[in-house]
């Protein structure tokens, strides 16, 4: 997803502001540019496709290039193709302001027109463009005010920052929808999208809301709400380390988040399980009698943060015995949904920013749920938004595939869950069991992620396959779906996941001996052992299968073709587990390919778009 930086200071502008888009490349983009306080002018220097064609085009322009303010973008082509005209930062026309967005303007056809029909001429086919003529028509000598004026005729979202030729050392910033930070450091400051791409420089940050604007100059930053009435917000001082969010050793971003897990599943539960078993979740804790009272719980999520939600659908049913329904954010918004009282709806995110999630989040609120988030970014707009809720504690998650943070949400979900039966049922025996066997999680985890021989074997036996099917039954649906998302994404091998049982009503059809089909059968419980008659079905079609049991578990020895092995957990525990070897054969898999899983083609990292 599009990127922002800028930066007003002492220093030269050009490397900060391309250590800030190398730092925002993980977001996902397909283009990148940069415009520079110039002399009396604005110079904007823009290309299609990676930063190395940005840094190509600077070294070619041969001018020195010393201005010490300036914004950068990196954009992932939303209105218009990703070539070099599309590209931001866009000029208004005569080249005196020039803007940067992230976001969509859903008016942009209306405001274009009008715009045309006052004499204004257009270069992209972007909506950004649209908006910097639009402040431009409105500008008669303050930025402020101009900015102001369009903002209240555009309809959609924006992250926004403006720069006049006019007032050399101020830019002007605005958010609606789309995240925006300032940081305050040593006579500068910068101004972002993202934490990581200023982090380096300082860690005192102010967060804007929606519908804010505000005025960087040197050293000061002043911010209002629309109507200009001053907004006074202190910085928040960051916790967040430079070295979180690099690759600390590992080739990928991916692989490092994978290894972390045992500790991230360690940091996500740390103070939250007490001595007893009873769980305490802080930022819960005022809610605590709406939760009592909960008779509904809905989940709001997209993609892999929507299969740790099925999961939590799974715990929640059967420790808490309250009906969950897990929802597509997306889908969710634009029906009618009915919300009935006592309805708890949690927005369950990674990067808190993802659009459909946040909307779903402010519909379910708008219609009477209370309104809480699982979320893993610290600050962000979800978490902001939200009345309440658990963070994950995961750490920045840099690899556009989600892998800590589907375990670490899987892991706040059974807290929920836990704490939700402690308040209905008190402190039994089966939370105490589950609480103890969570303890033993990030041991258990490492002994997985410590032997990768078998599955890179695996990996190298069919990573030239055309399909895939994931197989499994409970909790190891969810599983099977993340293991069919992961693989598809990062190595393009088109993968389906389905309840093992679902299959002989269609995909059955699909099996034959190219087939690979990951067998989820890592348990021994009543339901799950109707999974060998499942394989069974498969072995009969010539299908090869992969299967994934329990250490010490015979079951599938005579049926499958390759069996892999993770430790004996509490049966509620087994996802959190069971996803590891999965992640590790789509990761190798992609190395395999000589893919880039960092930065699938095609993905962004923080979708804020709808
Ligand atoms: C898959 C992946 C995406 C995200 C989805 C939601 O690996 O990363 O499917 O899970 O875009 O993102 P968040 O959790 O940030 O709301």
């Amino acid at each position: 997803m599009c990127g922002i930086i800028g930066y007003i200071g002492h220093r030269p502008a050009t490397p900060l502001l391309l250590d800030g888009l190398r730092r925002l490349e993980y977001r996902g983009y397909d283009s990148s540019g940069i415009a520079l306080m110039n002399g009396d002018g604005i110079k904007v220097m823009k290309r299609k496709g990676r930063l190395a064609e940005l840094e190509a085009l600077l070294s070619e322009d041969g001018q020195k290039l010393e201005s010490t303010v300036g914004i950068g973008h990196t954009r992932w082509a939303t209105h218009g193709v990703p070539n070099d005209i599309n590209a931001h930062p866009h000029f208004a026309m005569g080249e005196d302001l020039v803007l940067i967005h992230n976001g969509i303007i859903e008016n942009f056809s209306e405001l274009k027109e009008y715009l045309v029909g006052s004499g204004y001429s257009f270069q992209s086919d972007t909506d950004t463009e649209v908006l910097a003529n639009l402040i431009l028509e409105f500008y008669e000598g303050d930025l402020l005010a101009a900015v102001t004026r369009a903002l209240l005729r555009v309809e959609g979202t924006y992250g926004i920052v403006v720069m006049h030729k006019n007032h050399p050392r101020s830019m002007v910033v605005a958010r609606k929808g789309s995240p925006l930070v300032v940081g305050v450091g040593k006579d500068e400051i910068f101004v972002a999208s993202d934490l990581a791409a200023m982090v380096e420089h300082t860690r005192d940050v102010i967060f804007l809301d929606d519908n804010e604007i505000g005025i960087v100059e040197d050293g000061e930053f002043n911010h209002f709400n629309l109507d200009h009435s001053p907004i006074k917000r202190k910085t928040t001082h960051i916790d967040f380390s430079l070295e979180q969010i690099e690759k600390g050793g590992y080739s990928h971003f991916m692989y490092k988040e994978i290894m972390e897990q045992p500790q991230t599943l360690m940091d996500t539960m740390r103070g939250r399980i007490l001595d007893d078993g009873s769980i305490k979740l802080g930022g819960l804790i005022q809610h605590m009698d709406e939760l009592a009272k909960a008779e509904r719980i809905l989940f709001l999520a997209c993609g892999t943060s929507y299969h740790a939600g099925l999961v939590g659908e799974y715990l929640i049913e059967e420790l808490a015995g309250i009906p969950v329904e897990v929802e597509y954010a997306s889908e969710f918004r634009y029906r009618k949904p009915v919300i009935p009282p006592n309805t708890v709806a949690f927005a369950i995110s990674q990067s808190g920013e993802t659009l459909d999630t946040l909307e779903a989040l402010r519909e379910a609120q708008s219609r009477g749920a209370l309104a809480l988030a699982v979320v893993n970014s610290v600050g962000s707009t979800i978490a902001r938004e939200s009345v309440g809720g658990v963070y994950l504690h995961a750490g920045p998650e840099i690899g556009v595939a989600s892998t800590k943070a589907f375990t670490s949400q899987v892991t706040v979900l059974v807290l929920i869950a836990l704490l939700l039966r402690q308040q209905r049922m008190g402190l039994d025996e089966m939370s105490v069991e589950i609480t103890q066997a969570m303890r033993q999680l990030p041991e258990k985890a490492t002994r997985i992620l410590e032997d990768q021989s078998q599955i890179l074997d695996i990996a190298k036996m069919f990573c030239r396959a055309s399909n895939f099917l994931y197989l499994g039954r409970g909790t190891q649906y969810p599983v099977a779906l993340e293991g069919a998302l992961k693989l598809k994404e990062i190595s393009y091998i088109h993968a389906e996941g389905y309840p093992a049982a679902e299959m002989k009503h269609g995909p059955i059809a699909l099996i034959d001996r190219n087939m690979p089909v990951f067998v989820l059968a890592a348990e021994n419980s009543t339901s799950n052992r109707k999974i060998l008659s499942n394989t069974q079905e498969v072995r009969a079609r010539d299908g090869v299968v992969i299967a994934l049991v329990t250490e010490g578990d015979t079951r599938m020895d005579d049926l499958a073709n390759h069996t892999l092995y993770i430790p004996t957990t509490h049966r509620l525990l087994v996802p959190l587990l069971a996803v590891l070897p999965l992640q590790l054969l789509s990761y190798h898999v992609a190395d395999l390919l000589g893919l880039d899983m960092d930065k699938p083609r095609n993905l962004a990292k923080s979708v804020t778009v709808e």
